[in-house]
């Protein structure tokens, strides 16, 4: 046979498939969101995340361990209040769940790094991201609290802010107040292009945090576009984010891939709700392998320019990178 380039000469075996991979996989980029809810002794799991938990204050430890046991150093919290009300009070209240969650697990396990989710719709009574003007989610009046919420959350020692709640101008806002309070060194991880999705159907179960009239289509982006997730992307980046996410993962490695070429900061891309519970399900039934399908859908995430892969799997991945079945 006539053929000079034979591509299976790099595939013969394992050891040299390993040394050609172009994508290499670290536990060091991986961050793990997990659910804090007000009260005492809980630790419920969430019916359409089968895995995933709310953890009150006093169990949290019990997770943040087993984090840490597994090698996975860097979290996202996410709050879960008592009450709610109009203006998401507890969202910025310094005695909030975020900030009680955050000075215990500062207290107890003071190596991992902690990451807040910065939004208003786990907080507010009718489900949206900021505040309401009749039937309109109105912006200006929102970055005030957004940033009032993110200064509470470093206080309280957040590590990075990371605000997914998609008004314009929050990046500067947020960075202003924390800025003039002293905490010019803390990072924000700006939820850059975020699309109005289904695939966060799941977490809104988790979170109690659907919208209790109308959608997102207001403020998250219309998954139509792509070109538009770049313009978002260099408006945070001149705002002073420092890393910039995309979010889904999964349906959106064209924009991931995108945002990673036109850039210079670290890129992180959100693999949500939906795609955490879709794996599970299929592999519940029998459909699919479940811990080769984690592998895949990591390896192509970071394939098409993640630096850092927040996911619910963050635990199982840091074993599989352990053991070589990935990376
Ligand atoms: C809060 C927020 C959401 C998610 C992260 N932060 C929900 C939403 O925008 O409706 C989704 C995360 C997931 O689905 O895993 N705004």
């Amino acid at each position: 046979m006539d053929m000079i380039v034979r591509p299976r000469r790099l595939r013969k075996n394992q050891t040299i498939r390993r040394m050609v991979r172009e994508t290499r996989v670290d536990a060091a980029s991986l961050i793990y969101p997990m659910f804090v809810i007000d009260g005492e002794n809980i630790e419920e799991e969430i019916p359409a995340m089968p895995g995933q938990f709310r953890y009150s204050v006093d169990r949290m430890p019990y997770e943040l361990e087993r984090l840490q046991k597994a090698g996975v150093a860097q979290l996202m919290l996410f709050g879960i209040p008592e009450k709610k009300d109009e203006v998401g009070s507890q969202a910025y209240a310094a005695d909030g769940i975020v900030q009680r969650a955050l000075r215990e697990a500062k207290r107890q396990f003071p190596d991992l790094y902690y990451i807040t989710d910065v939004c208003m719709c786990e907080y507010t009574s009718h489900g949206h991201c900021g505040l309401l003007h009749g039937d309109q989610v109105d912006n200006d009046s929102t970055l005030e609290l957004l940033a009032k919420t993110a200064l509470s959350h470093v206080q309280a020692g957040a590590d990075m802010v990371a605000p997914s709640d998609m008004m314009d101008g929050r990046i500067r806002a947020i960075r202003t107040l924390l800025d003039q309070n002293g905490y010019e060194d803390t990072p924000i991880m700006s939820y850059a292009v975020k699309y109005a999705s289904a695939f966060y159907g799941p977490f809104r179960d988790a979170a109690g945090s659907a919208p209790s009239f109308g959608d997102r289509k207001g403020y998250q982006m219309d998954p139509h576009n792509r070109r538009e997730g770049m313009k978002e992307a260099l408006l945070d980046l001149q705002e002073g984010a420092d890393i910039l996410m995309v979010k889904p993962a999964l349906s959106y490695l064209d924009v991931l891939s995108d945002v990673k070429k036109a850039t210079h900061v670290p890129v992180a891309a959100y693999s949500v709700s939906g795609e955490y519970s879709m794996v599970k399900a299929a592999a519940k039934a029998g459909f699919i392998d479940e811990d080769q399908i984690i592998c895949e859908m990591a390896v192509s995430t970071y394939r098409a320019g993640a630096d850092i892969y927040l996911t619910y799997f963050a635990k199982e991945l840091a074993g599989f990178i352990r053991e070589g079945r990935i990376g």
